[in-house]
């Protein structure tokens, strides 16, 4: 049984994520996408509780896909969970530094642990969950950086039809 685990903070997850998890479902029996504390990111938007189920509202199609949190280290996390790959999405240019680190340091943590980088779609090489915030804090459109299923309660949260001058 092959176990990869998708860690993020997922605040709130984009169509870039879902597309990771899709194609990363294909390449392991089972995929456990979960929501992590990143302590580089001083707030968020969303308590974990509602992303976890934002993730198990976009992921419902996908039989093999668990949705998970916790607060403890990836590499303990994989441990526990009999995993021995973590997925991670990467984008040109942004990610490889701090992602390139982390894979080494998880792999210090849990010597067990692979890391696997599966390139961002072209369409979201831009794309990321601060950007959808930001965007959408500001009024504008979303609809093509969330999955639909969590489109509204996303524009909820950001105030759309709340804003005024
Ligand atoms: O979506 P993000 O914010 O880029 O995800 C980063 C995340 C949550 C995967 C990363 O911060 C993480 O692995 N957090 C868990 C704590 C941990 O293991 N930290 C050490 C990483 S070397």
């Amino acid at each position: 049984m092959r176990i990869a685990v998708y860690p993020g903070s997922f605040d709130p997850p984009t169509v870039g994520h879902l597309d990771i998890i899709q194609r990363a479902a294909k390449l392991c029996d089972t995929l456990i996408v979960v929501c992590m504390v990143n302590p580089r990111k001083k707030s968020s938007l969303f308590p974990p509780g509602e992303r976890v189920e934002m993730l198990r509202l976009i992921t419902a199609g996908i039989p093999n896909v668990e949705v998970d949190s916790a607060d403890i280290l990836l590499a303990d996390y994989a441990k526990l969970k009999g995993a021995a790959v973590v997925v991670k999405g990467l984008r040109a240019m942004s990610d490889f530094e701090m992602e390139f680190q982390m894979a080494l340091l998880n792999r210090k943590l849990n010597a067990e642990l692979d890391t696997v980088f599966l390139t961002a779609a072209e369409n979201c090489q831009y794309l990321s969950s601060g950007a959808v915030k930001e965007i959408g804090a500001l009024g504008g459109n979303i609809s093509e950086f969330v999955p639909g299923e969590i489109l509204e309660r996303v524009k909820g949260v950001l105030g759309y039809g709340q804003r005024g001058c």
